[in-house]
């Protein structure tokens, strides 16, 4: 059984760190990467995180986790409120999937209020900061045994 998890991000946040810092934080995503390997090693879980701005390569990323992962942590960014295609991928997985989002969105523009991928996901994080992406992976660990 694979111990791969796919860290996925959706649109702009390859620009994590720079853009909109007093929202977002001044991590980047090769931070995240690395904090979130390191958790995984000790739960013996390999981390992929990959980022993209086009939703076709999120949803193709999901198809390939079908084969290769054990579990999925994904902040779908902008697509989170407007992708049915991000959600109908998802539900062909078939292990678990924690949504992330660095800020609190439910304090935000109403827009943010609805998630797509909320209707698959086993849980949800906002408002942690990039530290809800080390959360999710130590939930990962601890449900992935
Ligand atoms: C985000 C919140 C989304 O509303 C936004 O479009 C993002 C990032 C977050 O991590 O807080 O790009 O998913």
């Amino acid at each position: 059984m694979t111990r791969t998890i796919y860290i996925l991000n959706g649109p702009n946040l390859n620009l994590l760190g720079k853009r909109e810092p007093e929202i977002y934080g001044h991590e980047t995503l090769d931070d995240v990467a690395a904090a979130c390997a390191a958790i995984g090693a000790e739960a013996g879980l390999e981390v992929r995180l990959l980022q993209s701005n086009w939703e076709g390569q999120i949803v193709d990323w999901i198809h390939e986790a079908r084969e290769k992962a054990a579990g999925i942590i994904i902040n779908p960014a902008a697509l989170t409120h407007t992708s049915v295609a991000v959600l109908d991928a998802l539900n062909t997985f078939e292990g678990p999937v924690i949504e992330v989002h660095i800020s609190q969105v439910h304090k935000r523009e109403p827009f943010r209020h609805h998630s797509y991928v909320s209707k698959r996901a086993d849980a949800v994080m906002a408002g942690f900061g990039v530290q809800g992406y080390a959360l999710a992976m130590r939930h990962m660990g601890a449900i992935l045994g």
